[in-house]
């Protein structure tokens, strides 16, 4: 048993509701770790140092629980720096982009790909985000989609089969030959390396109907829901991802009234994904809107070569201070609880008591400052449970 205690915190926000406000907030607080699990939070002065085989002092730093990015593509090879070039100077924003990825990506090694996953996983953990969930999607092959989830499982648990982003070029005259192979051979063979399915539904990419075909065939082989809907525009993708309770529905870029009520109503988490209205000249959409309804929202990256390269979950939360309508504290929740919320998860996205001890240092004096200091690089250290 290894026991850490954690002090001079200037403010521990936990979501705990014994400690004070929607935050669970601590000032002057401290945090006991007993093999990896939160163990004791509460004011320094009261901290159970008897129980602690070190002590760490964090000099007044505010603390938080790590990050949660419910939603990269972090498995790819290529470059895409002039499509985006090309849309800052008003070209829009087409999936058909993705294309030029899974070409790049058939090509690449093993190594070349697990070596980019590790970089862009340093990247995460120096900016305070300790879990977060892999799709795949840029492999459209049998063999390519399960290599993809390979390596994808080779860094979290959280791995998501995306054989649906769109339907690849040597499929273009029958994609529902397409969506056979991938409800056939494609799942068989990625299934056993995934936790969930997701499938771009969306004008372009996949039919509600062919959706539907492929959520079900992986729900009925124990992988858990998600939905890429209403990105480019509105349809039925949310819709769609309530009535198969999916953990969450991402994107969520083109609301209609009923889908915010269908998503209050539902237990499908709203990821918001401000990345890509940043980098592709999108409106963003409301979280204020979605809040005051009643659904619960979630903020991720989506960190991907084309509609949004960024693994900075910090940026993330700035831009939805400033753009979707939400407030420092409710922006730091969606992108802890709500990130939790959208994978299902209850041990991560908190500090209270038996959580995993995972949680950002930062060299701020309070968690405003994510939003208050926008590009600065303020998490100076992350702590992970191993
Ligand atoms: O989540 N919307 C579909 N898939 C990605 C974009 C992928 C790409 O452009 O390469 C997304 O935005
Ligand atoms: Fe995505």
């Amino acid at each position: 048993m290894t026991a850490t205690l954690f002090t001079g915190i200037g403010e521990l926000v936990t979501f705990d509701p014994a400690h004070e406000g929607d935050l669970g907030l601590v000032t002057d607080g401290a945090l006991l770790e007993v093999d990896g699990r939160v163990a004791w939070t509460g004011p320094a002065s009261a901290a159970p140092r008897e129980d602690a085989d070190a002590v760490e002092e964090l000099d007044g730093a505010a603390v938080v629980p790590g990050f949660v990015d419910a939603h990269t593509h972090l498995v790819f090879a290529g470059d895409r720096s002039a499509e985006f070039e090309a849309r800052m100077a008003g070209r829009p924003y087409t999936a058909g982009g993705i294309r030029s990825t899974v070409a790049a990506t058939r090509e690449a090694s093993d190594a070349a790909l697990r070596g980019r996953l590790g970089g862009f996983v340093a990247e995460l953990h120096a900016q305070g985000t300790t879990t977060f969930e892999v799709k795949s999607g840029y492999g459209l092959t049998v063999a390519d989609e399960e290599r993809l989830l390979r390596l994808a499982r080779e860094v979290t648990d959280e791995t998501t089969f995306l054989g649906a982003h769109v339907v690849p070029p040597e499929f273009a005259d029958d994609p529902d030959a397409y969506v056979d192979l991938v409800v056939g051979p494609m799942l068989d063979a990625c299934a056993p390396h995934a936790t969930w399915i997701d499938v771009f539904c969306e004008t372009g990419a996949f039919t509600v109907e062919q959706s539907r075909r492929i959520l079900t065939a992986g729900a009925s082989r124990g992988l858990g829901v998600r939905v890429h809907a209403s990105q480019l525009g509105p349809g039925a993708g949310v819709q769609l991802a309530v009535e198969l309770d999916a953990a969450s529905v991402d994107h969520c870029t083109y609301l209609t009234d009923d889908d915010v009520e269908r998503l209050a109503a539902s237990a499908t988490v709203a990821t918001l994904l401000p990345g890509v209205e940043f980098s592709t000249r999108h409106p963003y959409p409301s979280a204020r809107r979605l809040r005051d309804a009643g659904a619960t929202v979630a903020i991720a990256s989506d960190c991907n070569p084309g509609s949004s390269f960024t693994s900075s979950m910090p940026f993330c939360i700035a831009l939805a201070v400033r753009e979707l309508g939400l407030t420092p504290a409710e922006a730091l929740e969606a992108a802890t609880l709500g990130g939790a919320a959208a994978l299902r998860r209850d041990d991560v996205g908190h500090l209270r008591p038996g959580a995993r001890a995972d949680f950002a240092v930062l060299a701020a004096p309070s968690h405003v400052h994510l939003a208050y200091r926008p590009g600065v690089p303020l998490v100076s250290r992350t702590v992970r449970a191993s």
